[in-house]
């Protein structure tokens, strides 16, 4: 079972105990603006996208992980990697992604769980590179991009909803300088 401890933080495997608190975070448009066509999820939506999420770490060996509060135990979002096949143009590939739920903005646990994601693509899993892929106008997103030192590295557009999208890697040697 796939663990990570941070000073805060536990990001672990998904369960069935996740599927309520995700799916109220998933139902919450300002957490969903810029995630796909910004529609938000019902119940059994989520449910499909933890069981794709879970395929994909049976599969790859990594993916999206639950990311869990160690103080009180509560589930504030999701946190982790994925295989970009939404956008051909940019594969082979794995990019990191994050959704937190709207109370925990502002704390600094996107940034912890990102760092601690990168360190497990890079080091543990021995992904080569890793990548991000920012909307236009998703500020927030942009400054956990900023943080982690990602480089910026071409725009694009999204292949479905024609917005502007700015690419973003990393490498190990990048990771470690
Ligand atoms: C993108 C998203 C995850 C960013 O979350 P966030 O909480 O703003 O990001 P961070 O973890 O970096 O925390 C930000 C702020 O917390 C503050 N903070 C408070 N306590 C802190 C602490 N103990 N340690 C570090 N930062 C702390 C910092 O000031 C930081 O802001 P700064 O970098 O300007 O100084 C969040 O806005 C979200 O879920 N958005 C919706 C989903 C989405 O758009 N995802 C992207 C597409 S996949």
């Amino acid at each position: 079972m796939t663990e990570i401890r941070t000073p805060r933080l536990l990001l672990r495997r998904w369960t069935d105990d996740d599927l309520v608190p995700l799916s109220e975070i998933n139902a919450d448009p300002e957490v969903m603006r810029w995630i796909g066509d910004g529609s938000t999820l019902d119940l059994e939506e989520t449910a499909d996208a933890i069981e794709r999420w879970e395929d994909e770490w049976d599969e790859e060996g990594f993916g999206l992980f639950a990311v869990e509060l160690l103080a009180s135990g509560e589930l504030i979002g999701a946190v982790g990697l994925s295989v970009p096949e939404w956008l051909p143009e940019v594969m082979p590939a794995v990019e990191i992604t994050w959704r937190l739920g709207r109370s925990y903005w502002g704390q600094g646990y996107a940034s912890e769980a990102a760092q601690a994601t990168l360190e497990f693509a890079l080091q543990d899993r021995g992904l080569d590179r890793v990548i991000a892929v920012n909307r236009a106008g998703n500020d927030e997103s942009e400054n956990v991009l900023r943080k982690l030192d990602m480089n910026r590295d071409r725009d694009t557009s999204h292949p479905e909803y024609a917005s502007l999208l700015t690419l973003y890697s990393i490498d190990l040697t990048e990771y470690e300088a």
